[in-house]
């Protein structure tokens, strides 16, 4: 049996941090609220004149060297985002012009904030059914430019960010169990009204700041703490372990307060899952790429381990990923 293996990854935050403590010479907030209620205590907002492919990029970089690969041997790159350079063409194409690779397979695809999740998914299939060798599979978001910096709601959630792994095909175990959902039903709990076929871009538009984020966060908490839980036991179950199996957890950071009562829901200890979200805030697609290439990097996820990501985002989507390093 052949298996898709990570054999690399990499990561990039812009360098701007902007701290709890600066929301607060703008918004009415403060840094004890946004730190007790989602543990969140900086994030990085990407400088005029850098975009999600700039970003995209640089991890893409990173993942390859790790790899020990050229791009010239990579034959696709999946790339997952909610704020791309442009609706069209496609961020991965742009990627794949900087990155100089040959004339290969390139597209985003859209699941939220589980981006990333979805990709790994797509990429798994594709690596195992033989059609592709190496891939390239990214998460990247410059979502401080869709955010409403007057809506103190959301806008402190965020942050600007990318990883990238690259995956190949293996005889060694590596991706052994992926379990990707969906509830379109529940779409507007987390969306941008603006910019696409519904509500084009016209002066009202901008007007009704259609073009942000808009986010209802106490049903998205809801779902989020059910689906997380949900689909990590089914990842572990396919892959016929047990949670206490499970080297590293790396879940979504989306918030300090679901990851626990995901945490406690799974009985899982609490040195078993990587938490960066304090540095961060929510990446969207690229919060879990890019605490992975942390923990690997850190040495908390070392080769051989069995880890499993999850990940919830706007669709209503979310999925879990259970793989040996
Ligand atoms: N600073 C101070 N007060 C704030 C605030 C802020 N940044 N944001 C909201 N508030 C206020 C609200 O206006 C509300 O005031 P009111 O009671 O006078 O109306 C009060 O705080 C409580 O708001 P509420 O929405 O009930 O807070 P909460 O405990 O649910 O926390 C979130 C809000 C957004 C942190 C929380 O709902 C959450 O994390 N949801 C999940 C979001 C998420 O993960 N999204 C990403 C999905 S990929």
């Amino acid at each position: 049996m052949k298996y898709a293996k990570i054999l690399g990854t990499g990561s990039c935050a812009p360098d701007k941090i902007l701290s709890n403590k600066d929301f607060e010479k703008f918004l009415e907030t403060t840094d004890e609220w946004i730190t007790s209620r989602t543990g969140i205590k900086e994030r990085r907002v990407a400088e005029e004149g850098i975009n999600t492919s700039d970003i995209a990029y640089e991890a893409s970089v990173k993942a390859l060297e790790k790899a020990n690969m050229p791009a010239s041997e990579l034959d696709g790159i999946i790339l997952g985002t909610i704020s791309p350079d442009f609706i069209f063409p496609s961020t991965a194409c742009i990627l794949q012009s900087k990155l100089g690779c040959g004339n290969i397979m390139a597209f985003d695809l859209l699941a939220g904030c589980s981006g990333f999740q979805y990709a790994l998914h797509v990429g798994n299939g594709m690596v195992c059914s033989g059609q592709s060798k190496n891939l390239l599979i990214v998460g990247a978001e410059v979502i401080s430019r869709i955010m409403d910096y007057e809506d103190r709601s959301t806008c402190i959630l965020f942050g600007d960010g990318a990883g990238a792994a690259v995956i190949s095909q293996s005889d060694e175990p590596g991706i052994i169990s992926s379990c990707m959902n969906s509830d379109g039903a529940n779409w507007k709990l987390l969306y941008m009204p603006g910019g696409g076929s519904r509500i084009p871009a016209t002066e009202e538009s901008v007007k009704n700041r259609d073009h942000f984020l808009k986010m209802n966060g106490k049903d998205v908490y809801k779902l989020a703490v059910k689906s997380l839980k949900t689909a990590s036991v089914e990842a572990v179950e396919r892959a016929n372990l047990k949670p206490e199996d499970i080297d590293l957890f790396i879940p979504h950071q989306a918030n300090l307060r679901i990851i626990e009562a995901v945490r406690k829901r799974l009985d899982m200890p609490e040195e078993k899952v990587y938490i960066n979200l304090e540095k961060y805030g929510n990446t969207s697609s690229a919060s879990v790429p890019i605490a992975l290439d942390e923990a690997i990097r850190a040495g908390r996820a070392k080769k051989g381990d069995i880890i499993l990501t999850a990940a919830f985002g706007a669709g209503f989507t979310w999925g879990a990923t259970l793989f040996k390093l």
